[in-house]
């Protein structure tokens, strides 16, 4: 991916002249922050299997072992993480006012970090813990993890906030997101596998609203040829930060003088 690549310029002429694009992300945006992504290679479901430890299932039929296996695994990770260029390019087209709302699918809060105001963290969070029974929510540094797994003060088991299979995505947030899907002019699709329903249909249901689907991975996916308008193969900071660079000197050439 070079500045003069034709595909590039046309995904930042998109951006420049969009007022109300939306991006929703996936795990790749985040791999350059050190976080492995759940598919592909080096994926953490090539290591564990998702039905034995991701599974509402498997957490309600021995959460230790899932808080062993999977939480504490992920948030030692979480930890050291801090947002990368992937993530800053994103942010500068919000500044800029193109960008107005991030959907993203990872529980890592790199977004909020890099600076956005508006995210849906749409499977949910790994900042906070609730408790199965009664519903309770505390941030993850409070709890402490001396016994596995963490109790609530009523006694039911602590888990992340998120979203684990088998589990409903929150209605409110993914109404609000098919909302915006419908509404946006552009739809920014980063680093994710498009595998997962029901984030994955959100770029067709931008598509079929008339938005320009502009896809950034490193390798082709579903979207591609198919939804996407322009895919960008690269990763998400290299591209990014290109992009970004891009339309800001697009939009300042439009200004008046
Ligand atoms: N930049 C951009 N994309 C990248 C990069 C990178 N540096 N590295 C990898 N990718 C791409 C991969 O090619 C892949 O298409 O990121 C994608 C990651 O896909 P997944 O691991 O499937 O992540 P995601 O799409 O977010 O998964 C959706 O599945 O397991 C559940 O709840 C989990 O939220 C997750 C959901």
């Amino acid at each position: 991916m070079t500045t003069s690549d034709p595909a590039l310029e046309r995904a930042a002429i998109a951006c420049a002249g969009a007022r109300k694009a939306v991006a929703l992300t996936g795990a790749g945006i985040s791999v350059e922050s050190g976080i492995p992504p759940f598919r592909g290679r080096g994926g953490l479901w090539e290591k564990i299997d998702p039905m034995k430890y991701a599974h509402v299932a498997a957490f309600e039929n021995d959460p230790a072992e899932v808080w062993k296996v999977l939480f504490l695994g992920i948030s030692h990770v979480l930890e050291k993480a801090r947002p990368n260029a992937g993530h800053q390019g994103l942010w500068r087209l919000e500044e800029m006012g193109v960008l107005q709302t991030v959907i993203t699918q990872n529980v890592d809060g790199l977004h909020q970090q890099a600076g956005h105001r508006d995210v849906i963290e749409f499977h949910g969070t790994h900042a906070f813990v609730r408790c199965s029974v009664c519903g309770r929510r505390s941030d993850w540094r409070s709890v402490p993890l001396e016994v596995i797994p963490p109790r609530c003060e009523c006694s039911g088991v602590l888990r992340p906030d998120v979203v684990l299979f088998g589990e409903m995505i929150d209605p409110r947030l993914l109404q609000r997101s098919q909302q915006l899907a419908a509404g946006c002019d552009v739809m920014l699709v980063i680093g994710t596998s498009a595998t997962v329903e029901p984030a994955a249909s959100l770029p067709v249901i931008a598509k079929h609203s008339g938005a320009f689907i502009i896809e950034v991975n490193p390798e082709p996916t579903p979207l591609t040829h198919r939804i996407s308008d322009v895919t960008l193969l690269g990763s998400a900071g290299e591209v990014m930060e290109q992009m970004a660079s891009m339309v800001q000197r697009l939009r300042s050439n439009r200004q008046p003088s």
